[in-house]
């Protein structure tokens, strides 16, 4: 990994989360205002070419995966030229893509042919009448038929799964096992942000699913930013969340996981899939952290979290050299800070809408 990655923590980035537009066909309330938000002028979006080039630039020193953000990233014309594209990059091992799995199903054959190894697909209530009320929109049974047609096309939510399966057969010790095969990096996620008083009734249902369906189910805390409509008092967190999946499912059992891991993993006895915890706000897990990220409008942010920003896109724009952007990103990488402020100070910190940054 070359130095331009590596912060002054020693963290070394080898992830870049790209997001390729600021549009989407939903409008959840934790992404952003009713009224949406305003948009960078097209011209000032990065093109196909620039997005390749600077993934390029990227890749050479050191990433290894790229995760496509929005927006929503299946909305953008060209997103099979730009995965087939990403995806024949030299050193790169996983292209995956956060989706809201609206118009996934259609798409998934054409992506996964053009290199998209990984889809972690956003579904935060199992009951249609609340999904219209959070996302303003409808498309309850499409993103059901996305998660499904997922599984149909081979994207393998079950490593995870099917190894603890075969290892409770042969009673061998699955972290000791977990260690050697590193098995968790699952291909299909499903991310669920948890929020008081919408969905936190369900959290068991979600578990339930489980059961039967090799998923691995994400309870996500909620997060503040700019324009959505985080209140303190809606985060639900990680040890509440916990404390309720284990007084139900007694056989809930922590898995070993990889250092960079946003997830904290969960398998439960008898279970196919498996659960997973993102502590953004009473855990951190700011110290593994291996992630950079583009905006569309070709800003490189450093930390999901604060205002810090460059521009990548008016240095290329201005004929820059690739020594030059390679400073450019070096110097911003290096101010990384330790961690974010913390649950309260993130929510005074200025920062972007959720639908800019892609998560
Ligand atoms: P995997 O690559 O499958 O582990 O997914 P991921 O967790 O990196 O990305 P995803 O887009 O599925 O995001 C899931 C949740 O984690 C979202 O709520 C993101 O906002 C959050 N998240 C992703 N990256 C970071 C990060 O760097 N810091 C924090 N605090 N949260 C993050
Ligand atoms: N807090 C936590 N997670 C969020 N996401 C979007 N907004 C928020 C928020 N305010 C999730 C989406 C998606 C991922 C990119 O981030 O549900 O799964
Ligand atoms: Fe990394 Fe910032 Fe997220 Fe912490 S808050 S894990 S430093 S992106």
């Amino acid at each position: 990994v070359s130095d331009m990655l590596v912060d002054s923590f020693g963290r070394m980035h080898t992830y870049l989360r790209i997001s390729l537009t600021e549009r989407c066909n939903l409008r959840c309330q934790y992404c952003m205002p009713a009224e949406g938000v305003e948009l960078t002028p097209s011209p000032h979006l990065l093109s196909q070419g620039e997005i390749v080039h600077l993934a390029n630039l990227f890749v050479s020193s050191g990433v290894d995966k790229i995760r496509l953000t929005g927006g929503e990233p299946t909305i953008r014309k060209d997103i099979e030229d730009i995965c087939l594209q990403l995806s024949n990059l030299k050193g790169l091992k996983t292209l995956a893509m956060t989706t809201n799995g609206i118009i996934l199903a259609r798409k998934l054959p054409k992506l996964k042919e053009c290199g998209l190894t990984s889809v972690n697909i956003s579904l935060d209530t199992l009951v249609p009448a609340k999904f219209e009320f959070l996302t303003r929109r409808k498309g309850h049974e499409r993103v059901v038929d996305s998660i499904n047609a997922a599984i149909d096309c081979g994207y393998n939510p079950v490593k995870v799964c099917v190894l603890s399966a075969i290892l409770f057969t042969l009673d061998f010790s699955l972290n000791y096992a977990l260690s050697i095969f590193d098995p968790l990096t699952s291909d299909l996620l499903v991310n669920c942000v948890v929020m008081r008083g919408f969905n936190d009734d369900e959290i068991c249902d979600f578990v339930e699913l489980t059961h039967n369906k090799p998923i691995n189910v994400r309870f996500i805390e909620f997060m503040p930013f700019d324009g959505n409509v985080w209140n303190v008092k809606k985060v639900v967190p990680y040890s509440e969340m916990l404390d309720k999946v284990g007084k139900q499912f007694p056989g809930l059992k922590r898995l070993q996981d990889h250092p960079t891991d946003t997830a904290k993993n969960f398998r439960i006895d008898g279970h196919l899939g498996t659960v997973s915890f993102i502590t953004s706000m009473t855990e951190h897990f700011c110290a593994g952290c291996n992630r950079l990220r583009l905006l569309a409008d070709g800003n490189f942010k450093v930390c999901l979290f604060g205002p810090s920003e460059v521009s990548l896109r008016d240095p290329l724009r201005e004929g820059a050299e690739e020594h030059e952007l390679r400073e450019i990103i070096g110097a911003a990488v290096k101010r990384k800070k330790a961690s974010h402020a913390g649950m309260f100070d993130i929510a005074k910190t200025a920062n972007r809408p959720m639908i800019h940054i892609g998560g």
